[in-house]
């Protein structure tokens, strides 16, 4: 679980965890981490390894191998990402890098990393973190969206290539939901908001049936009337009005 010690990241491995898996959870808040792994292991039959590291160090591999030695991988879930909000023109090089770094570097080099070794087993899958904003320009957060429309691309490609050696792969294009990290970025709430669990456990239950879901009956909507219906020009402004606030 890259990316596990809130929101999404957690829910996931809380998911996870309902069904009998260890875990091995990645983010930099030691705490965090600590807690949940309490937590899990109370609750469930499960084994639970905290790795602190920064996913956006591009030597971040050298310690998740160490951390996964020995472990026979069921799932690689790259949750972690950054979201640089506002003005393109105003925002920092570093703010655009540390998205970059985290966002699209990060989950290439942990699927180089973990994926071989699935391949060799025959066996394995990957949940890679897409987004409602990675299906069209979402302005005002244009770089995170277009860093959303690599991992989704990435996964239906590797949906195709890996299913031959028994690896399932799918992009969650995940609408809102309530996490901590949303808050700060965006501060309030949209219609169609799910749960994190809820996202979780339909992204999971998800595996097996195609490259992309989207959780949510009214998120779908959104994703045809975006995708498909409307002339792109018309979806990205719609989509620039509802994000208008963050300039
Ligand atoms: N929330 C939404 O509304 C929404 C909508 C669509 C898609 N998504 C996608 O869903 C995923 C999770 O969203 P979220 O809102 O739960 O995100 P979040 O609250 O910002 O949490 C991201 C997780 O990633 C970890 N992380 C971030 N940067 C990291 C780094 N450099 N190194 C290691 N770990 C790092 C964080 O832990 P530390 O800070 O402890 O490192 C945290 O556990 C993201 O990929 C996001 O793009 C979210």
């Amino acid at each position: 679980m890259a990316g596990a010690s809130e929101g999404l990241g957690a829910a996931f491995a809380v998911q996870l965890a309902e069904r009998g898996m260890s875990l091995v959870l990645v983010a930099r808040r030691a705490q965090l981490l600590a807690e949940l792994s309490e937590r899990l292991t109370s609750e469930y039959e499960i084994e639970v390894r905290c790795v602190v590291l920064d996913l956006a160090d591009p030597e971040f591999t050298a310690a998740l191998a160490d951390a996964v030695a020995g472990l026979d991988l069921g799932i690689v879930v790259y949750n972690a990402a950054f979201t640089p909000a506002g003005p393109f023109l105003e925002a920092s090089d570093v703010e655009i890098e540390q998205a970059v770094d985290v966002n699209v570097r990060g989950p290439l080099l942990a699927l180089r990393a973990l994926v071989p070794s699935m391949g060799s087993r025959g066996k394995g899958a990957v949940v890679l973190m897409s987004s409602l904003s990675g299906l069209q320009g979402t302005p005002h957060i244009s770089v995170y969206a277009a860093s959303k429309a690599f991992n989704l691309i990435l996964a239906e490609g590797l949906w195709y290539e890996l299913r031959s050696h028994g690896i399932d792969i799918v992009a969650c294009c995940a609408g809102a939901m309530r996490t901590p990290g949303y808050m700060r970025s965006f501060g309030r709430d949209v219609p169609g908001m799910l749960a994190p669990d809820e996202a979780a456990r339909r992204t999971l239950d998800g595996l097996g049936r195609g490259p992309r879901l989207v959780p949510g009956h009214l998120n779908r909507m959104t994703a045809v009337l975006m995708g498909r219906l409307l002339a792109r020009r018309t979806a990205v402004r719609l989509i620039g009005r509802s994000t208008r606030h963050l300039t």
